[in-house]
């Protein structure tokens, strides 16, 4: 499959939208019922648009559309679209963050998720930062184990109707 990469805009900003529900009903399946990734939508799973003014988030096209995304933070936000202040981390010190990888479940496994991943790892050392942290889905997981993350703590982080998600924190050096 011929898939490209690259920075998203704000024009994307619908076709992800859309792309992101998908995907999670798609794919979470296994990990999550139907009510929990309803619940998630939103809270968890969202467009952040700080991303996309940040130039660290990546759009995959295939066959003229947009069929994954995903990216990193240089910001204190690990997911949802308003956790955290916003604040830029100091790459010195503080790990930048892996966000919101959702690739359309017509296209998965298929190297997208891997591509991003090299992409975004790539950028975050660019700019100076020597860790790398995220809050993956149960179904996130295979994805960054197989980039070296190791899971730290497995956690439960609140998604809307009083439901609580059950997630792995992970990180690795870069
Ligand atoms: C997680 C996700 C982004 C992976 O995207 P993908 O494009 O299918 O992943 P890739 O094809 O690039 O996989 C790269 C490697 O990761 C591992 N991997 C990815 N998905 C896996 C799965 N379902 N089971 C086992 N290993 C998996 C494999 O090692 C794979 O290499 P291989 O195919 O050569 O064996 C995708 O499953 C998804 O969108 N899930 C729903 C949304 C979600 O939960 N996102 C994570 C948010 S933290």
């Amino acid at each position: 499959m011929i898939f490209t990469l690259r920075l998203a805009t704000k024009n994307d900003i619908p076709a992800i939208a859309e792309l992101i529900p998908v995907s999670a009903h798609g794919l979470q399946a296994d990990d999550y019922s139907p009510e929990l990734i309803e619940a998630a939508l939103g809270p968890i799973f969202a467009v952040d648009e700080l991303l996309i003014e940040d130039q660290t988030f990546f759009v995959a096209e295939a066959e003229g559309k947009i069929v994954g995304c995903g990216g990193w933070s240089k910001r204190d936000r690990l997911y949802g679209s308003n956790q955290g202040s916003g604040r830029y981390l100091d790459p010195s010190r503080e790990p930048a963050s892996i966000r919101a990888f959702f690739v359309h479940p017509d296209f998965a496994r298929r190297g997208i998720g891997a591509a991003i991943m090299r992409a975004s790892e790539i950028a975050a050392k660019s700019e100076g930062f020597k860790m790398l942290t995220l809050v993956a889905t149960l179904t996130g997981v295979p994805l960054y184990a197989h980039f070296g993350f190791k899971e730290t703590e497995a956690a439960e982080i609140d998604a809307s109707n009083g439901l609580r998600m059950p997630v792995v924190r992970m990180s690795k050096q870069i």
